[in-house]
C-alpha cells in the first residue's frame, strides 16, 4: 500500500500541534521528522524533545529522518521519546551495526542514501532493513528540486529487491508534489514524504487525496 508522510519540516512551528492534527485528519500515514545537525548536513533542525512533544498528539507513527553524525549516539533518545521508524544514512554510520540496533530498541529501521552516493553502497544492507529512503534532494532543506537521476536510482533498487525477493518498501524524500508523485511512484516508490508539497498547499485533504491517487 502507498503512504504519504508529510514532513513537518515545512509546517508551520508556531501552531505545530494544529497543522500535524490537520495531516492527520487528512489522511496521512506517516509524521515525517527531519532530524539535523548543522554537520552531517548544513542546518539545525529539532531533537528528542520535540519528538516526546509530538508523540501526545498523534497517533501516527513518526518516522524519524536521523540527518546527524554520530547516529548511534542518538538512536536511544530518539526511541524513548516516541519514535516508531528510524533511519540512518550510508554515508554517516556503518549500517550493519545500526540497522539491527534499532530493531532491538523495538522501531522500525530506514537505510538512507543521498543522491551522490552510488547504489550499490547500500544494497548490501537492505536485507536488515525494515525500509530504505532514498534521497531525491540533497539533504538540509525543504522545498528543493528532485535531483536528476534519482528515478532511475528508485527503478535499480526495486528491481534488485525484487530479484533478492526482499519485500521491503521504498520511501523517497525531497521535491515530491502533486505533479510528480506519479514519476516516483512509476519507478517503485512505495511511501513519499513530502515537506512543501504538502504543507506549502492550501487544502491538505484535497492535496494528500489527490497525491494518493
Ligand atoms: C530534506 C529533508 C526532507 C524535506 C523534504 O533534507 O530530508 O524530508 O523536508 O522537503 P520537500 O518535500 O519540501 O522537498
Ligand atoms: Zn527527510
Amino acid at each position: 500500500m502507498k503512504q504519504i508522510a508529510p514532513s513537518i519540516l515545512s509546517a508551520d512551528f508556531t501552531k505545530l500541534g494544529e497543522e500535524i492534527a490537520a495531516v492527520e485528519k487528512a489522511g496521512a500515514d506517516l509524521i515525517h521528522v527531519d532530524i539535523m545537525d548543522g554537520h552531517f548536513v548544513p542546518n539545525l533542525t529539532m531533537g528528542p524533545p520535540l519528538v516526546k512533544s509530538i508523540r501526545k498528539i498523534t497517533k501516527l507513527p513518526l518516522d524519524c529522518h536521523l540527518m546527524i553524525d554520530n547516529p548511534e549516539k542518538f538512536i536511544e533518545p530518539f526511541a524513548k521519546a516516541g519514535a516508531d521508524w528510524i533511519s540512518v544514512h550510508v554515508e554517516a554510520c556503518n549500517l550493519a551495526e545500526l540497522l539491527p540496533a534499532i530493531k532491538k530498541l523495538g522501531c522500525k529501521a530506514g537505510a538512507v542514501i543521498n543522491p551522490p552516493t552510488p547504489l550499490k553502497k547500500i544494497l548490501p544492507f537492505c536485507e536488515r532493513a525494515d525500509f530504505v529512503l532514498i534521497m531525491t534532494v540533497n539533504p538540509g532543506f525543504g522545498g528543493q528540486a528532485m535531483v536528476e537521476g534519482t528515478l532511475e536510482k528508485i527503478a535499480a533498487l526495486k528491481k534488485y529487491l525484487t530479484d533478492q525477493k526482499l519485500n521491503i518498501p521504498i520511501e523517497v524524500d525531497g521535491g515530491v508534489k502533486l505533479e510528480n508523485i506519479a514519476d516516483f511512484a512509476d519507478a517503485g516508490a512505495d511511501i513519499f514524504v513530502a515537506g512543501s508539497g504538502v504543507f506549502h498547499t492550501g487544502d491538505y485533504k484535497k492535496t494528500i487525496a489527490q497525491m494518493k491517487k
